[in-house]
């Protein structure tokens, strides 16, 4: 078993990005942000003939996803975000991903994964899960900063309408839902700088290694 695996879960925007690459650089583990799978899938659709409700042919294209062959920018479009959480909620889509997140967790020396079912699924071993979490406004409101400054002109209410359909669906699908696993720690940043967010996280990997 690799020497630490941090696990990170949580909301969107909650700020679970930012910790995961602050804890990789910190620990100097590498990182996989397992959401950006589900996007590249979604694009890969959105681009091709392959609807977003056929599942067999998701699970195909899923089987020999290259992460590299995207540009990072692309996948972090509104769009592509909504289109993902769609093509996540598929049992087969997901298990074809799941191999591919365990190999990246249990390399030698350890890694940091965040997503929304690392420590309830896909990595239940983790050595340290974190849920991240901030309240719905505030989360909105950091997102639309992130793509107002990127030239989307999305208002807050427009947000917030997308945030609750994006969580619920997260929530309530039937196949790892995004839950905290049961002995993760909670980290609300809704309060928080960036930095106390980050000397936090820290915290709780120091208590726990
Ligand atoms: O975190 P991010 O917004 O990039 O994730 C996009 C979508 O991918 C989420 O809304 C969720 O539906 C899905 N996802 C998931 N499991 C993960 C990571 C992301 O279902 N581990």
């Amino acid at each position: 078993m690799p020497n630490l695996i941090i696990a990170i879960d949580g909301t969107l925007a909650s700020g679970k990005g930012t910790l995961a690459r602050f804890l990789s650089s910190e620990y100097e583990l590498p990182h996989l942000d397992t959401g950006l799978l589900y996007r590249a899938l979604a694009a890969l659709a959105l681009k091709t003939s392959v609807a977003l409700d056929d599942e067999d042919a998701l699970a195909d294209k899923a089987e020999t996803l290259n992460l590299a062959e995207f540009d990072e920018a692309d996948l972090r479009t509104a769009e592509v975000g909504q289109a993902a959480s769609k093509v996540a909620a598929y049992p087969k889509v997901r298990k074809a991903l799941f191999e591919l997140q365990r190999e990246f967790a249990f390399q030698d020396g350890g890694a940091v994964l965040d997503g929304r079912d690392i420590g309830t699924v896909v990595c239940p071993e983790a050595h340290v899960k974190i849920w991240v979490d901030a309240d719905i406004r505030t989360r909105a409101e950091r997102r639309v900063a992130e793509l107002n400054a990127k030239g989307d002109p999305i208002t807050v209410d427009e947000m917030l309408e997308q945030l609750e359909e994006r969580d619920k669906r997260d929530r309530t699908r039937d196949v790892a839902p995004m839950r905290p696993a049961d002995d993760a720690h909670l980290l609300d940043t809704s309060h928080l700088s960036i930095d106390a967010a980050k000397e936090e996280a820290r915290h709780i990997v120091d208590r726990v290694r």
